[in-house]
């Protein structure tokens, strides 16, 4: 079992917008798994978060979901091109099975057990709806990291209108806006604990439209030191 402090100076050099402490989120989440165990992650990139799950252990199969369509915001064969090299240079390519089709179909004709489910897909409501379905496939008491949950328009408003309404999914917490939910049945508080990051969502979309709008100097006054948005 690799420690995240060995294996984060191979996740750093690539590129993407995972911290530092929510990659450690998603080595401790594959760590705290049992042996054989199978991670569904939507949304692959160059392969940031899928290093930081395929090096926490050499014992789980990493399902790295990613059409990589051309002509998108992230890239089409150039970009899965930057994946493939990013997993050999850290020799993880033997763990990981990537699956190039939208989640949604993959989901449909999915049949294997899944033990850990991160999404970090497209960043509509719909497409972040269909993402969220996976967390249908867990068992109970297993675990769904979703990235962006307070730091994207489309994400947030999918968490709302369709997990917090749900009666199988309790809001855990957050590192940044990388939100932890786990598969059972959530109190009111819990609920409520996750209403209680929508000021925190609006501090992030408002910093972000400064930053837009070349006006690091008023994000700076909101406690934002970095020329990134917010994550
Ligand atoms: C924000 S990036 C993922 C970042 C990555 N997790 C990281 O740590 O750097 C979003 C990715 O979702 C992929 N994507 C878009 N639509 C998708 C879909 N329907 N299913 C799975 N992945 C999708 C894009 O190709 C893109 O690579």
């Amino acid at each position: 079992m690799n420690t995240f402090d060995d294996v984060w100076p191979r996740i750093e050099p690539v590129g993407g917008w995972l911290t530092r402490e929510q990659a450690r989120v998603l080595h401790d989440a594959v760590v705290a798994l049992p042996p054989g165990s199978t991670v569904v992650e939507i949304g692959s990139h160059q392969g940031r978060s899928t290093l930081a799950l395929s090096l926490a252990r050499p014992d789980v199969t990493v399902v790295a979901v990613d059409p990589f369509r051309a002509g998108g915001k992230f890239g089409g064969p150039e970009t899965r091109g930057v994946f493939e090299a990013n997993l050999r240079r850290a020799e993880v390519r033997d763990r990981v099975d990537h699956v190039g089709e939208p989640s949604g179909d993959v989901r449909r004709g999915w049949r294997r057990p899944v033990d850990l489910v991160f999404v970090d897909g497209k960043h509509d409501v719909w497409s972040t709806r269909t993402d969220l379905l996976w967390a249908q496939r867990l068992p109970a008491g297993r675990v769904l990291l979703v990235h962006d949950a307070f730091g994207s328009v489309g994400v947030t408003l999918a968490l709302l209108l369709f997990v917090l309404p749900s009666r199988s999914l309790r809001y855990a917490g957050r590192v940044g806006s990388l939100a932890r939910f786990e598969r059972t049945r959530p109190t009111l508080h819990d609920r409520a604990a996750l209403l209680a990051q929508l000021p925190w969502f609006a501090r992030n979309v408002g910093i972000k439209v400064l930053l837009r709008l070349h006006l690091r100097p008023l994000a700076r006054l909101a406690g934002h030191r970095d020329t990134a948005d917010p994550y």
